[in-house]
């Protein structure tokens, strides 16, 4: 496909909308997790300019950084810490309104005010987290969790074969 993404005006659902499609396109016959990972995070970085988009893999007891759009971030994250850990534990996605009231954040910068963290699941158990992080306050909702959630059931869908 082009290498650029088609971007629209509109509400954050039109543009999820808009770009799910292309990010079904640009997985489409790849099968290098890796690569199909980074260009996830850049086309929802690009689209939408959130100051941090990129993914943690679960690797034994914790999460380990994965491709990424954005300032350098933490590698590690433990099970039990922070907002990747929490939605890990729970399993379900979380949307932090103000990152400073999440007991246990970990700031990996001071600009990151909001954040979603969405679980991906493979086999029944999650395999990875993305997470987005907004210099906005309050700026992720229920448009941000369904576009995400959608996104990663492309994930979800491939995982078996990738490698
Ligand atoms: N804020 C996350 C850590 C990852 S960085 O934001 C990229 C957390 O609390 O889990």
């Amino acid at each position: 496909m082009a290498e650029d993404l088609i971007k629209i005006n509109g509400t954050r659902a039109d543009q999820y909308a808009n770009l799910y499609p292309q990010v079904k396109s640009l997985l489409d016959g790849e099968l290098d997790t890796y690569a199909n990972l980074a260009n996830i995070a850049a086309a929802i970085h690009d689209i939408f300019g959130f100051f941090w988009v990129g993914f943690y893999l679960v690797k034994g007891d914790e999460l380990v950084l994965g491709p990424f759009q954005g300032p350098v971030a933490c590698t590690r994250i433990p099970f039990h810490k922070g907002v990747c850990g929490y939605t890990y534990r729970v399993g379900k996605t979380v949307i932090v309104p103000n990152v400073d009231e999440f007991p246990g954040h970990i700031a990996c910068a001071s600009a990151s005010k909001s954040e979603i963290v969405v679980p991906v699941y493979f086999e029944n158990k999650v395999i990875l987290v993305l997470d987005v992080d907004s210099d906005c306050l309050n700026d992720f909702n229920a448009e941000d969790q369904i576009g995400l959630e959608k996104i990663m059931g492309l994930i979800e869908e491939n995982w078996g074969n990738w490698n």
